[in-house]
């Protein structure tokens, strides 16, 4: 059991940035082989989709200390300090149409679920549809930017990673709903094992792509399937329980009226307050 408390007993983050070394950085296969590391950018994923207009090979790597501008889904500002995170933006070059992309961010949170796990031994498991959870808190998320070509294919993909890693106090806004890697695990672990261990799973994974067999870890991995769920579709919110996620990585949700739903896309929060029969 780790209290917040005990933060105080734990190495506290440097004042200043330090980006991680990248001769540290081992690549496996393309991803890694080439690595731009920055003290400070305004986004990770900015800065990989501008190298991947200019050509940037697949496995190309942006890494940054701390963002200033950092980006999560529906344009919310991911909090990235000095320090603390692991900020990555991964350019991927898929033979997959656009509307396939999807399960690339499936993949990623079962990497990145892996990765925690290997270096920190606590489990982690993953909100539909690219969040990242140790217990009840959100300790990653997933942004996925697909770049097209001329003729509406994939040209390549951002994949842009953000984990808490070092001990971390979090700003009022977050502060009861975020995480680290080391706050969970109440002992400090360093970025460069998260970082190793990630780019290997994401190596490995990404050999499998084609047959989606991560997807059976991904629904596995779920920390939704069987909860009441509040679902957020544009501006309706409406109760639901989630049933099940498919191999296209959309969440299947029942209704109160019992209908099936079926969510490419969207967002849920898990409902605390009820188990859905009441
Ligand atoms: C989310 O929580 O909705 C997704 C957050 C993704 C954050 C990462 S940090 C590295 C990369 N650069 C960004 O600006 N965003 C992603």
């Amino acid at each position: 059991m780790f209290f917040e408390n005990d933060l105080l007993n734990m190495q506290k983050p440097p004042e200043t940035g330090r980006c991680i070394d990248p001769a540290c950085i081992r690549p496996a296969g393309a991803i890694g082989a080439q690595v731009e590391c920055h003290e400070t950018i305004d986004s990770t994923n900015d800065r990989a989709k501008e190298l991947a207009r200019a050509g940037a090979p697949h496995g190309t790597i942006v890494l940054a200390d701390r963002q200033t501008a950092g980006r999560g889904r529906f344009s919310r500002r991911f909090y990235s300090p000095a320090g603390s995170g692991l900020y990555l933006s991964l350019i991927l070059r898929p033979k997959m149409p656009a509307e396939r992309a999807v399960c690339l961010t499936a993949m990623l949170a079962v990497a990145v679920c892996r990765a925690i796990e290997a270096a920190a031994n606590v489990e982690a498991r993953i909100k539909w549809v690219n969040d990242v959870y140790i217990g009840d808190k959100k300790v990653c998320g997933i942004l996925c930017e697909a770049g097209l070509d001329a003729s509406g294919g994939v040209d390549h993909i951002i994949a842009g990673v953000g984990i808490n890693v070092a001990p971390m106090v979090f700003p009022g806004d977050i502060a009861g709903i975020a995480t680290s890697v080391s706050n969970a695990c109440g002992k400090t672990v360093p970025r460069e094992r998260v970082i190793d261990a990630l780019i290997a799973q994401i190596a490995a994974l990404y050999a499998g792509l084609d047959d989606l067999s991560f997807m059976d870890e991904y629904r596995r991995r779920s920390n939704v399937i069987g909860r009441a769920v509040y679902v957020q579709r544009g501006d309706e919110r409406f109760p639901a329980r989630a049933v099940d996620i498919n191999n296209a990585g959309s969440l299947i949700v029942q209704t109160a009226d019992g209908v099936l739903q079926t969510l490419h896309s969207g967002e849920i929060s898990i409902r605390f307050d009820s188990d859905f029969s009441k």
